[in-house]
């Protein structure tokens, strides 16, 4: 047998005979995981991890934690961390290779802010062209001292201050990134630091922070979320068990309510409601999804979703609430290329910066499976099939990012003539057991 060359592009292309059925579980989620890992590593003894999302974004985030102090280790199915305190993160000994992803660079910059290092950021072709001008801003004001390459993007070497500043800071844009960059700065800086944010973002930092110990409160007010964290803190170590991936979720849930005849279920499902838009956009759309047996886990609402084929209409969204749902927007135009009529989606602009530029490439990749659609500066507008299969007969350019690539596959579930995806490498930055899980709802993978 010939070895496989794990530098050549792997083709994908997913297809059914009939419909979807089983049921199934989403690997952890990301942005539960890479903080999970962060804090751990911040708190003096050892935090232990259950359901940790073991994709190369989150293995990114260990391997540099690791790199600046902390003992990381994998014992069956639990990650065991043990931290060595706010404050007490060692200079690296190499540059620090953040592979695909924009939250293990973002986060961390944040957190070596604040510390006497220095340290050198790089990653793939896709992550060095996202800006990082955003979180430069505000940790430069803190204190911190970078040089980047142009643009603001990496490779980029930056200094952290040692004792910081605190800051006030208004977030310019909604990000969670941004926003995490902040507080974690704050960690290790004397006095109080301040996160104001207009729009809300995911609140895993804040409830993590507050989890591990630390003194953070958040306050509503006419401005927006107020977001106060006292610095020097002290952190605890925990046992964490990690909900399943939401974002990881919508790629089942779309391909269900496409494909005629399914009916599955998909289990512990992250509900939290700065990410669960995506549900209840799809039911708007007239797709039968049911929350049941809602709990909690670690202090995250978690529930099992049943998702059965529907007739879905198309949507408008002006994009108000698009933060609750922001990497779920490519399964989404798969989502309204299927239903009936046409959808509008706006408010998207952050997209454009994502591990692609999500509103091109999506745009470009439904064109090439003949679903009429209208790039926007701001989003797109496509118009539906109204549920019959769409032309398919593509092969669709990913651009190393791992949700053009499910999306595409996904598509290709409702298509007259296959849809290839050029390189399905990147899925396993956040969902390395996609394709099994596609294939135990009964897709054939031709890959
Ligand atoms: C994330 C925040 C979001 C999201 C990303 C993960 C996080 O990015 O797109 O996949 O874990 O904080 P922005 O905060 O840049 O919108």
């Amino acid at each position: 047998m010939d070895a496989v060359d794990s530098s050549a592009p792997q083709p994908l292309t997913l297809a059914t005979t009939g419909p979807l059925s089983g049921r199934v579980t989403v690997p952890g989620d990301k942005s539960i995981s890479h903080r999970s890992l962060m804090l751990g590593a911040l708190a003096v003894g050892e935090t232990v991890i259950t359901g940790l999302l073991e994709g190369e974004d989150v293995l990114a985030t260990a391997a540099a934690m690791r790199a600046m102090g902390a003992i990381i280790e994998r014992r069956e199915a639990r990650w065991h961390v043990h931290g060595v305190g706010v404050g007490g993160l060692l200079q690296p000994g190499q540059a620090l290779d953040m592979g695909n992803s924009g939250t293990s660079t973002r986060l961390l910059m944040g957190l070596i802010a604040s510390h006497p290092i220095t340290a050198t950021f790089v990653g793939d072709a896709s992550l060095s062209k996202r800006p990082m001008g955003r979180v430069i801003d505000p940790l430069s004001l803190m204190g911190a001292s970078f040089t980047a390459s142009p643009g603001g993007r990496l490779p980029l070497t930056m200094q952290g201050r040692c004792p910081a500043v605190p800051l006030r800071y208004t977030l310019p844009v909604a990000s969670a990134q941004v926003k995490s960059a902040v507080l974690l700065a704050g960690l290790n800086t004397p006095g109080q630091t301040v996160v104001v944010e207009p729009v809300a973002t995911r609140d895993h930092s804040e409830r993590m922070l507050q989890g591990f110990g630390a003194a953070l409160n958040v306050e509503q007010a006419p401005e927006g979320r107020i977001i106060t964290l006292m610095g020097e803190a002290e952190l605890r170590p925990q046992t964490i068990t990690v909900p399943g991936d939401p974002s990881s979720a919508a790629f089942p849930m779309v391909a269900a309510l496409i494909v005629p005849g399914s009916d599955i279920m998909i289990e512990n499902v992250g509900m939290n409601p700065t990410r669960a838009g995506l549900v209840t956009v799809l039911q708007a759309m007239g797709g039968d999804i049911t929350v049941m047996n809602p709990r909690s886990v670690g202090g995250e609402p978690v529930a099992d979703l049943r998702v059965r084929h529907s007739v879905l209409t198309g949507i408008d969204l002006p994009g108000d609430d698009a933060a609750a749902m922001i990497d779920e927007y490519p399964v989404l135009f798969v989502a309204a290329a299927c239903a009936q009529g046409s959808s509008q989606l706006r408010g998207l602009e952050e997209l454009r910066v994502k591990e692609s530029d999500r509103i091109a490439v999506m745009a470009a990749g439904l064109a090439a499976c003949g679903v009429p659609c209208k790039e926007l500066a701001d989003g797109i507008t496509i118009t539906g099939s109204g549920g019959d299969p769409l032309p398919g007969g593509a092969t669709i350019a990913a651009h190393l990012d791992h949700r053009i690539a499910m999306s595409f596959a996904v598509l290709g579930l409702n298509a007259r003539a296959p849809v290839t995806i050029d390189d399905s490498r990147p899925i396993a930055t956040s969902f390395p057991t996609f394709v099994a899980m596609m294939q135990a709802l009964g897709a054939e993978s031709q890959a």
